[in-house]
């Protein structure tokens, strides 16, 4: 397929799953707006209708929580096939709540760094696109401000500024290996009622198994009875941890935050008190040298998780990994085919596991298949050191599974073969930067 086509077709896509003032990102399986999601489809949609993408921006941030919190879902009217509905999660009438129906978590804050991004692009659109871009930026910087300051301070259990995720719904990571000690730690007793739609439309087994989901409902269930208030949350929900790919999105998004600032001529003495603390902890918290790799933080096990998932090098995304750290995670475990290079049992980068974890399975969702927001946020890592050609064969290979199988939800990484939804709004959307990038250093197809 070339370019032109591949280009068409992902508009295509963002176009069918369009809901007037959001994206769903994907028709039949995630009928609402989720928060990172619409980050990434907002920056593709900027790539060919930047009016469009400030709109879905707009709808995000419409739905932010009187106490910042942006949440992870947005429920529209209408869709009734989905688990939970809104009232699961009794955050109406909250006084720090949303005017919209929410659910009560958040998700990664990618949306500063795309908003960043989308201002190059409206950089090289036509001049007419710059004053726009420049009353669009005003009009959502209090928003970033005061997500960003929740995150840091709403969120921080320690006394790190590190924020700490209550859920893995919050990681973007539902069912990873990553969550299975702290869930296994869990006995979901008195559950309420229940019932999955999300193995309708997608086969079963690559879906998160009956165990993890009710201990996600069991989870949503304890916030509930906590009214969703901030400090008794980080008391006694049983599930707290810190996460190296949240961490490293927030502190990139931190860095593109304050950019913003000064572009708008705003203070930026808050963010970089976040900056710098994040940079003096990060390592500390998150490195362990014996495995030379990044790993999460159980904070009520008081341990790190022992898992070595694609987020560990999520820090290089964030350019908080030393170029010790930076050769270690490439040489020992990217390149590796027994983790994640190709060679032994798979065929494309990057699983979202490394292929010699107990819990790694390549079909299953969140605990093998291979992601496209990872691939592009890995990429951008990559580069960000000197490791340009590693950067570069994950777009190709995210490129590559996009032409064999569309634009799916995610992939198998043996054989590349699609999984969960088709149709997926952020794959599409990062194609068309994917494509965008790579021709204005190739002319071919
Ligand atoms: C789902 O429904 O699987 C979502 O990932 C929850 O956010």
């Amino acid at each position: 397929m070339n370019k032109l086509e591949m280009t068409s077709r992902a508009q295509a896509v963002l176009r069918l799953n369009d809901a007037g003032e959001f994206t769903k990102p994907s028709a039949l399986q995630y009928p609402h707006q989720w928060n990172w999601d619409s980050a990434l489809i907002a920056f593709g949609l900027a790539h060919f209708d930047l009016p469009r993408a400030y709109t879905e921006i707009r709808s995000l941030l419409r739905a932010q929580w009187r106490d910042g919190m942006v949440p992870h879902i947005i429920y529209s009217a209408g869709s009734t096939d989905y688990f939970p509905p809104p009232e699961f999660w009794q955050t109406a009438n909250l006084p720090h709540g949303s005017p919209l129906p929410t659910s009560g978590l958040t998700q990664p804050p990618i949306l500063a760094t795309v908003i960043r991004m989308m201002g190059n692009v409206a950089r090289l659109g036509s001049p007419a696109t710059q004053p726009t871009y420049h009353e669009f930026l005003r009009e959502v910087f209090p928003h970033l401000l005061t997500w960003h300051r929740w995150l840091h301070s709403a969120r921080d259990a320690d006394g790190t500024g590190l924020p700490c995720l209550l859920h893995p719904w919050e990681s973007g990571m539902d069912n990873s290996p990553l969550w299975a000690n702290a869930l296994d730690r869990i006995t979901p007793r008195d559950l309420p009622p229940f019932k999955r739609y999300d193995a309708i439309h997608v086969a079963p087994d690559e879906r998160p198994l009956a165990p993890d989901y009710e201990r996600f409902v069991y989870l949503t269930d304890r916030a509930r009875q906590l009214h969703w208030d901030a400090r008794a949350l980080l008391e006694q929900m049983p599930f707290l941890v810190q996460d190296v790919l949240f961490c490293s999105i927030l502190h990139r998004a931190d860095e593109d935050l304050a950019a913003l600032a000064v572009e708008l001529g705003e203070a930026t003495h808050e963010i970089e008190s976040w900056l710098q603390r994040t940079r003096k902890v990060f390592n500390e918290r998150f490195w362990v040298d014996e495995r030379g790799l990044y790993l999460d933080y159980d904070l009520r096990a008081r341990a790190p998780i022992p898992v070595n998932a694609n987020a560990t090098f999520a820090p290089l995304y964030a350019g908080l990994a030393s170029p010790a750290h930076a050769t270690r995670l490439v040489k020992e475990h990217f390149d590796n085919p027994a983790e994640y290079a190709p060679g032994v049992n798979s065929k494309f980068r990057l699983p979202s596991v490394a292929k010699n974890e107990p819990g790694y399975s390549a079909r299953r969702y969140w605990c093998g298949p291979v992601w496209i927001q990872m691939n592009w946020i890995i990429a951008q890592g990559l580069r960000r050191y000197w490791f340009a050609t590693e950067a570069d064969s994950l777009i190709h290979d995210a490129l590559a599974l996009m032409e064999q199988s569309g634009f799916r939800e995610y992939y198998d990484p043996r054989d590349g073969s699609g999984c969960g939804s088709q149709d997926f709004s952020w794959s599409a959307a990062l194609a068309l930067d994917m494509i965008a990038t790579r021709s204005e250093d190739s002319s071919g197809d």
